[in-house]
């Protein structure tokens, strides 16, 4: 049983496309999946509602869950899975903390930016309480929105390596995903970029790509087959 939270308190950052693509990732190789969508603005459970209404499979279990008694109402609801995916708010928000204390991994993207490195620090603190009482906890930083040029995206890598150096606490997932329109392409159709076969396109390849990576990449430092 694997809880994973998909969390930073940076808006924007990624946590709900990535959210969705491991999900996806999970599920295809044969994973019982529970989804949580534990933000407010519900991005995870309108993707799910248009994934259902497009009858895409298979079907990916979902439900929500803020508020009161989040941590306790999670770890209830995982059991009955192999691996409960969560996704909260880009926020430091109640939830956020709770579904630290209750994950085994937590991925944290990180656009390549200073804005985002500097409350990536904060972040770090929230990880550091979240171990007193969650001690195994793995934090997995994976950058997201890298650039599609390779000489811009190696130099991107670069001074956000330089940048982490300085911090402790976490690890660094083995390969970042790129900016890239089939993300967008496949959310809009209720989909994740490896249900989209027919997008040829360079981006629709690279995203794959990236998105099974991450994929391994989180589940083999679980312990998990994948
Ligand atoms: N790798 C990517 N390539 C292209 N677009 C991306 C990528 N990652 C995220 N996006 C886009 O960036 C925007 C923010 O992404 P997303 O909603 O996943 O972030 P989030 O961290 O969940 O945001 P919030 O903090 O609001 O919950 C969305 O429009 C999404 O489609
Ligand atoms: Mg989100």
């Amino acid at each position: 049983m694997a809880i994973v939270t998909f969390g930073s308190s940076k808006g924007g950052s990624g946590k709900s496309t990535l959210c969705v693509n491991i999900g996806v990732a999970r599920k295809l190789a044969g994973s019982d999946l529970l989804l949580v969508d534990a933000d407010p603005q519900q991005s995870l459970t309108q993707w799910s509602a248009l994934r259902e209404a497009n009858q895409v499979e298979p079907y990916l279990e979902n439900v929500q869950r803020v508020g009161e008694g989040f941590g306790k109402s999670v770890l209830e609801v995982s059991r009955r899975y192999d691996t409960t995916l969560i996704d909260v708010a880009g926020h430091n928000s109640d939830e956020l903390r709770a579904a630290l204390n209750i994950s085994n991994l937590v991925v944290l993207p990180l656009r390549p930016s200073n804005f985002d490195a500097w409350v990536f620090a904060s972040d770090l603190r929230l990880l550091e309480q979240a171990r007193i009482y969650n001690p195994g906890l793995v934090a997995l930083v994976c950058f997201n929105g890298l650039s599609f040029a390779p000489a811009v995206r190696a130099r991107e890598v670069r001074d956000m390596s330089e940048v982490l150096a300085s911090y402790t606490g976490f690890q660094v997932a083995q390969a970042g995903v790129g900016q890239r329109a089939a993300f967008n392409r496949s959310v809009a159709l209720g989909r994740a970029v490896l249900e989209m076969p027919e997008d040829t396109t360079p981006s629709g390849e690279r995203a794959r790509n990236e998105i099974i990576t991450l994929y391994r990449d989180i589940f083999t430092r679980l312990g998990e087959s994948t």
